[in-house]
């Protein structure tokens, strides 16, 4: 059988660097099953982590340079310990100095480390692999230190890294679900407190089925900023009539109507999508929790369309999918899953026939495209775990 990636990041430390690691930790990419740009809204996401992982295995560094490298790219890439710490070159290097930089500015003493990493999460794929391999960094690192990070903490101190480091104005819900996520659950979580739940997707009738569109996905590409900060205006405008609203979380449909007049147009369509969303999120955790899953595949389309339609983060390819999911005989929902502009789409489908439509979809699709789309089933996996600890 082959390797995990927390046993290749092993061997490529021993390989590169000559030293068996100090410690390791793993952590998982995520599929957002609803609730798709609410998280930086104060709204409710409900994610689950994947079963596939990225691993970290790193050691103290003999000469105070930082080193890094990647299965995907042999390359050693080493910086003195004043430039790690610097946001300087943004590279996938970003993610994991970003976390250490963060642990150091919380106090910890974290030395100038060797680092190896593995990863079975798809990158560019909209699953979370820069997530992945933060929370996996940090495992590690607390594996390092001896010193265990409370999750909340965990994960904000991840998404920091992500904001300074790697440029990208992200919101909680990544990180979080790749510290906190359990296996066999999805977890509604409350971006406005950080209450995080479980919820059971345990039942084998059915399963997520994730299809990826090929087309690379870049959150760095001003697009993403651009939609939060068309949520902030909308918030201010809103907020002009009704001073008690502080952020989209506050906005009924039913206050939106009445204050169509005075907010940009744009900005109103944004907040309508996310103010829809809340609403179908909650919705959906008590579909999912009643094992209501035509109800809860009803949601996921209604969210496709208003991400579609409103929020306008849809492309053609994610659309063509979702369009071919649908067609699919026991396949009871689909959606684009993630940030948007490409990426997977995630489908909800009697367990029977799952793997009858991800063959389905992905000869449909390579025959309109000529691209041929990775596909997986997948039950919902563990969060994020150290591996090996030093201490
Ligand atoms: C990206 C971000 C998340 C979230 C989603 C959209 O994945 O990292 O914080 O905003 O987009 O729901």
């Amino acid at each position: 059988m082959s390797k995990i990636a927390a046993e290749r990041c092993e061997d490529l430390l021993l390989r590169q660097f000559g030293q068996g690691p100090g410690a390791v930790g793993s952590a998982p990419g995520r599929v957002n099953l609803i609730g798709e740009h609410t998280d930086y809204n104060d709204g409710f996401v409900l994610p689950m982590a994947l079963e596939r992982r990225t691993g970290v295995a790193l050691c103290p560094s003999p000469d105070c340079r930082w080193r890094f490298v990647s299965e995907h790219d042999d390359t050693v890439v080493e910086f003195s310990d004043e430039e790690a710490m610097q946001v300087g070159r943004r590279d996938w290097t970003s993610y994991c100095r970003g976390v250490a930089a963060g642990f150091r500015s919380a106090g910890h003493t974290v030395p100038p480390l060797c680092i190896a990493v593995a990863s079975d999460v798809p990158l560019g794929g909209g699953l979370s692999s820069s997530a992945a391999l933060e929370v996996s960094v940090a495992s590690a690192i607390e594996g390092l230190i001896g010193v265990p990070i409370e999750p909340v903490t965990k994960a904000l101190l991840c998404q920091k890294a992500e904001h300074e480091f790697a440029g990208v104005p992200c919101g909680y819900m990544d990180q979080a679900i790749s510290v906190m996520g359990r296996a066999d659950h999805a977890l509604l979580i409350d971006c406005r407190s950080l209450e995080a739940t479980l919820v059971p997707v345990s039942d084998g009738s059915v399963s997520v089925l994730i299809v990826n569109s090929m087309v690379r996905h870049e959150l760095s590409g001003g697009e993403y900023a651009q939609r939060r900060a068309q949520c902030e205006r909308a918030v201010k405008d809103i907020a002009r009539v009704d001073g008690a609203v502080s952020s989209l979380r506050d906005v009924s449909l039913d206050l939106l109507a009445t204050v169509r007049p005075h907010v940009e147009p744009i900005a109103w369509r944004r907040a309508r999508h996310v103010a829809g969303e809340i609403a179908r999120t909650l919705k959906a955790a008590v579909a999912l929790r009643a094992g209501d899953y035509a109800g809860f595949g009803r949601l996921m389309d209604e969210s496709h369309a208003s991400l579609r339609d409103d929020y306008e983060v849809s492309c053609k390819e994610l659309d063509l999918l979702v369009e071919i999911a649908r067609c699919q005989c026991g396949v009871l929902g689909a959606r684009m899953t993630g940030g948007g502009f490409g990426g997977c789409i995630v489908s909800l489908v009697a367990s029977e026939h799952a793997s009858t439509a991800g063959h389905a979809i992905a000869a449909s699709y390579f025959a309109q495209t000529g691209v041929r789309p990775d596909w997986f089933v997948t039950r919902a996996g563990d969060g994020a775990r150290t591996e090996r600890a030093a201490h």
